[in-house]
């Protein structure tokens, strides 16, 4: 299937590791220009040598943080000066925290406010003008399974990505005259450092093996299995592509069947 993505101007945030890396590995491969970002700029240095040792299209990495709003700005500026317009943005972040709700800070809630939230906010509104200029344009924002069940220990997730998924279906509506399509994915369980890290804290916290705790939770899978960031990718990449003519406004899981809400 042809993406129609070669020779598209691609900004993938957070693209450093884990699921945004194979997002912007998955763009690469259909011959695209990506922009990848990270705060760590040996680590963002290493990805986008990688992907450019083996793929046509051409990886830049610039570093960003994108909690903040300067950061932002910069890192737009530089979308304009090396891209001219944007055809696809990838919101994405790493994610919030862990919090207990009674012990919590007025700060956790903040921090999250800006990291998950006001990121996509701030970069959806910067990339909707270049769009706009280039006629067409698709945003893709990464969420998680929270927005569609609430997933206990990720109160922040829970509230702040909601926040971006109910903009997200706003928007879609507004611009989908400028032909400007706006869908969200949402992971379940995939495999990443980030998954691995949350499974050790629990399978510390409950005093068994990282192996018979990461069993435990895949058996609960309907698939059976972790998910791999190039399954999530592929249909990301889809969404975010210009063969998607007529998806616009949507949430789609890639959970392997995992939560029980339509
Ligand atoms: N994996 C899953 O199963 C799963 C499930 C539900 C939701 N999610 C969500 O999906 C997103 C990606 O998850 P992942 O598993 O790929 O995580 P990951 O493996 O930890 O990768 C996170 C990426 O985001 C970058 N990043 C983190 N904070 C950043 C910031 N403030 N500014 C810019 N870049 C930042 C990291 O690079 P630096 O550290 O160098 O900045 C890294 O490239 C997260 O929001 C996560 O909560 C994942």
């Amino acid at each position: 299937m042809d993406l129609k993505l070669k020779n598209k101007k691609v900004l993938v945030l957070a693209s450093s590791r884990g699921i945004g890396k194979e997002v912007a590995n998955k763009y690469a491969e259909e011959g695209a220009s990506v922009i990848i970002t990270g705060r760590n700029e040996d680590v963002l240095k290493k990805t986008a040598n990688e992907i450019n040792q083996k793929m046509a299209g051409e990886v830049t990495p610039y570093v960003t943080d994108v909690t903040k709003k300067k950061d932002i700005n910069r890192l737009f500026g530089f979308v304009r000066e090396h891209f001219g317009i944007l055809d696809v943005l990838v919101s994405n972040a790493g994610g919030p925290p862990i919090i207990d709700f009674e012990m919590s800070d007025e700060a956790d809630w903040y921090d999250a406010f800006e990291l998950t939230l006001m990121s996509s906010v701030r970069s959806i509104q910067r990339a909707i003008p270049l769009m706009k200029e280039n006629g067409q344009g698709r945003i893709v924002y990464i969420a998680s399974s929270s927005i569609k069940e609430p997933i206990s220990e990720l109160l922040l997730s829970n509230i702040f990505r909601s926040g971006v998924q109910a903009l997200c279906k706003s928007l879609a509506k507004d611009y989908a005259k400028d032909h400007i399509l706006i869908n969200v994915v949402g992971p379940g369980k995939i495999k990443t450092d980030r998954l691995i890290s949350i499974d050790q804290k629990n399978a510390e916290k409950h005093h068994v093996e990282l192996e018979t705790w990461q069993d435990n939770i895949q058996k609960s899978i309907p698939i059976g299995r972790y998910g791999t960031p190039d399954e999530f990718a592929d249909a990301t990449v889809f969404l975010g592509s210009y063969r998607n003519t007529y998806i616009t406004g949507q949430t789609m899981l890639i959970d392997g069947g995992m939560v029980n809400a339509y």
